[in-house]
């Protein structure tokens, strides 16, 4: 609780904790993970710069974009099963969320949990502090029964301390297909993070987009309106920002590349020209040929074999799955296999 005086009901049903390196990540950070991406061989920019403010703007464009039907879709499943996918506890479980955002997608399992329980302690994880400050606050104006306490954090710092202050059942939830943005590795140690945070009773919810038809697929990456074109032209113009640099961004265009090997969409920066581009605040001038790309992205997609053998590697176990109609997307509901005792947890 906050020690404020005489702190308002509403302020009192809200905290917001930061820890671990988001609070301290230093300063040049940015600087550094440019000058190592474009560096390098084929040149990559590290996707977690896509959301400053005006990127974050752009990605609540693109979940309302007609060809991007992730967010529809999931939010489809979630009406028709939420209640089914909160279900299961004598107590409501404490809702953690990884990479909440405005937590729009969580608010049909948070009416669910308290159509269903007394009361509710949701958990938001972000890397952005002012949303999350902005969604807590309004998400406690609008339910009088709901706590909410944020955490301004990378995931495993934010996991460590979830597991430290809530000794209770939990209930992680990952939608967004969010995910698929790790390479599978990488989701391997993400989901075995989670995994080796859970207990017996706790459960992860996890949203995945499944494999289709590549028109679609590439569709939902470039759309129409060009969103996702300025979404991703966002990162030099945030190089140019913050790094003073000087990308003349109608230089480069913004590519969606399907690949069927690696059942991924991935998203490219390609020169359109030869072109040098000097970036101060990264120590930096770099030279592009004409059609050589900066990949700033993957979006991986799953079916439900892959999802097994993810869960297999990771530690987790099906409990549920559900899907809409035209299996577009995929929401199931996982336990960790082990389930360890709070003891050999601090190894988190
Ligand atoms: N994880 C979502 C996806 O892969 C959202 C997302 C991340 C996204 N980066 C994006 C959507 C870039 C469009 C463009 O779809």
């Amino acid at each position: 609780m906050p020690s404020e005086d005489a702190p308002s009901l509403r302020t009192r049903r809200l905290r917001i904790i930061e820890s671990g390196e988001s609070a301290s990540e230093p300063p040049n950070a940015f600087a550094l993970a440019v000058r190592a991406g474009l560096r390098s061989d084929p040149k990559t920019l590290p996707c977690r710069y896509f959301y400053d403010e005006q990127g974050s703007r752009l990605f609540e464009q693109i979940c309302d974009l007609p060809e991007y039907y992730l967010t529809r879709t999931e939010d489809s499943i979630l009406l028709d099963h939420a209640h089914t996918m909160v279900a299961g506890w004598i107590d409501a479980p404490v809702m953690v969320e990884l990479g909440s955002g405005s937590s729009s997608k969580t608010r049909r399992l948070i009416l669910a949990a308290l159509q269903t329980y007394r009361s509710l302690q949701y958990v938001p994880i972000d890397v952005s502090k002012t949303i999350l400050e902005e969604s807590a606050e309004a998400l406690v104006e609008e339910f009088p029964r709901l706590q909410v306490t944020g955490f301004a954090a990378n995931y495993r710092d934010a996991l460590a301390g979830v597991v430290e202050r809530f000794d209770r059942p939990k209930l992680f939830v990952f939608l967004g297909s969010s995910l698929g943005n790790y390479e599978p590795d990488q989701a391997v140690d993400l989901l075995s993070l989670i995994a080796r945070s859970m207990d017996p009773s706790d459960r992860l919810l996890l949203g995945t987009d499944l494999d289709k038809d590549p028109k679609i697929l590439e569709a939902a990456y470039d759309d129409a309106q060009g969103v996702t074109a300025r979404f991703n032209l966002n990162l030099l113009e945030r190089i140019n920002r913050e790094l003073g640099g000087n990308f003349a961004v109608e230089r480069f265009e913004h590519q969606a590349r399907y690949r069927n090997d690696l059942h991924r969409v991935e998203m490219h920066l390609v020169s359109r020209e030869d072109q040098e581009v000097v970036i101060p605040g990264a120590g930096l001038t770099v030279k592009f040929s004409e059609g050589e790309s900066i990949h700033s992205e993957n979006s991986h997609k799953y079916n439900p074999a892959i999802l097994d053998e993810l869960g297999n590697r990771s530690g987790f176990i099906e409990e549920d799955a559900w899907t809409d109609a035209d299996h577009r997307f995929r929401v199931q509901r996982w336990r960790s296999r082990s389930g360890q005792s709070s003891h050999s947890r601090t190894e988190v």
